[in-house]
């Protein structure tokens, strides 16, 4: 299928990625933090004996900056700071089991940063054998980590491995040696290859790679040969993301000539691209920003509609409690989410005064509830039906966005519902905003720059 360049360019406005609803910046300052344990105690009594609870732990260093990255993190080359961030973590996880009735039963894990494969092995076993003392292992959990292909040794995976961890997810970008020198991110793909082999002999059952398109000097010969790498590697999943144009916040982005940047006819095309070579290549669509192999759980869960989706993008979470520690981490507690403070220092001293780590968040209303899972519809199964109770609303803010969406042919509806075409799943971003009534309301009011553009 070919996309207009008309369209693309047209949908090619600021949208958020609707990894939560509501979205984070309309989250409030500050939060009750009495209610918020509240809230946390209230799930997790609901939850922890039934599907268990899922953990994020995120793991901020890094040693080099990649110029494009937009994720929280901390570049530095002193290895001593990994027990420092260790005790926080030990500690902020003694916090909130104090708020735990019964010893939490730990059902996925995800070790994400920043750089996880910063820390050495022995740290990584010393600091989840903490997190394991007082609780659980579920079963049947699932627990993950984010490895870096430069600095992910066997002896890092054999140690996870002994604990649990049967998927990783590389990050590999782009193979391409002109595009690496200008995201300064040298990878040749040897090493993606070689830790790849390395996790497989372990034993990891599912290798998930990312992959950015619309990153500086990226063309699309230059995208083919990255995905022709990639296929012959055969990862079982990948995240083929756009990349995130925030230079307000990631000063990092501000390195590079923006001249370098393709533009958005070239971004779509090589989008286009990507996806045409994935899919004529055994890789099924799973939404957005997700392939996988027909093998994959995560093209399972989509199959038999059980697709989820938060922070850390498409997920087969099966827990209705996340609880995100270190610094700038997410919670979400279905009716609450709540953000850890974002710099190292706040977050130290936070811990020092013996207080969860929190700093903003988010206490979901009835119509926020509804609304999130009209968003979560479209976005994991690209369908949804309306209640009747919400028509109102629906005619108020959605209905006149959909008339929109209609006339370009991306979505199929009426009031009882709404079906996203073949087309329409180009633009899912686009589509959830017809049901994100924080924004609709908001959106004539500002005119600060907050999210990177949809395409
Ligand atoms: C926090 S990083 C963890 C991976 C690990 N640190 C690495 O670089 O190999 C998670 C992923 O976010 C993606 N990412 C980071 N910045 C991005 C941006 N500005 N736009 C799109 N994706 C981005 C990258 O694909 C990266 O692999
Ligand atoms: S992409 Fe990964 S390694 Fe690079 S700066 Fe971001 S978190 Fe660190």
């Amino acid at each position: 299928m070919t996309i207009e360049p008309v369209l693309s360019n047209k949908y090619n406005v600021p949208v958020p990625r609707y990894t939560s609803y509501p979205t984070v910046p309309f989250w409030k300052d500050e939060l009750d933090i009495t209610q918020w344990k509240n809230i946390f105690q209230q799930q997790f009594s609901l939850t922890n004996s039934k599907e268990g609870i899922s953990l994020y732990l995120h793991l901020p260093f890094c040693e080099s900056l990649c110029t494009y990255c937009g994720c929280n993190k901390k570049i530095t080359t002193n290895h001593s700071v990994e027990d420092e961030y260790m005790k926080a973590i030990a500690k902020e996880w003694s916090l909130y089991m104090e708020l735990m009735h019964e010893k939490p039963v730990i059902r996925e894990l995800h070790l994400g940063g920043g750089t996880p494969t910063f820390f050495s092995p022995e740290n990584l076993k010393r600091l989840l054998n903490i997190i394991f003392e007082k609780a659980i292992i579920s079963p049947d959990h699932e627990f993950s980590i984010e490895g870096h292909p430069n600095n992910t040794t066997t002896e890092h995976l054999q140690a996870l491995y002994d604990l649990g961890f049967r998927r990783i997810s590389y990050g590999v970008q782009d193979n391409d040696p002109e595009v690496q020198r200008v995201i300064n991110r040298i990878q040749p793909v040897e090493n993606v290859q070689r830790a790849t082999e390395a996790a497989r002999s372990v034993g990891f059952k599912s290798v998930n790679y990312d992959l950015i398109y619309g990153l500086p000097l990226q063309t699309v010969a230059s995208l083919q040969k990255t995905i022709e790498q990639t296929i012959a590697l055969q990862p079982d999943r990948i995240a083929f993301y756009s990349y995130a144009h925030v230079p307000w916040t990631s000063r990092g982005q501000r390195l590079f000539d923006e001249k370098d940047l393709p533009s958005t006819e070239e971004k779509m095309q090589l989008y286009q691209l990507g996806k045409k070579l994935l899919t004529e290549n055994g890789y099924h669509d799973v939404g957005m920003d997700h392939f996988a192999l027909p093998a994959d759980d995560l093209y399972i869960a989509k199959v038999e509609e059980r697709l989820h989706r938060n922070f850390m993008g498409y997920t087969t979470q099966h827990t209705k409690l996340l609880l995100g520690l270190g610094v700038s981490s997410i919670s979400d507690a279905g009716m609450a989410f709540a953000q850890n403070e974002k710099t190292l220092h706040d977050y130290y001293a936070s811990i020092e005064r013996n207080e969860i780590p929190v700093v903003r968040g988010y206490f979901l209303n009835a119509e926020d509830v509804d609304f999130k899972k009209y968003i979560l519809d479209v976005s994991c199964k690209g369908k949804t039906s309306f209640k009747p109770e919400h028509l109102p609303l629906l005619k108020k803010y959605s209905f006149p966005e959909l008339e929109l969406l209609e006339l370009d042919q991306l979505v199929e509806w009426d009031e009882t519902g709404l079906q996203v075409t073949a087309l329409g799943f180009n633009f899912i971003r686009n589509i959830c905003k017809a049901f994100d009534l924080h924004l609709l309301r908001n959106q004539k009011e500002s005119t600060t720059p907050r999210f990177s553009k949809a395409i």
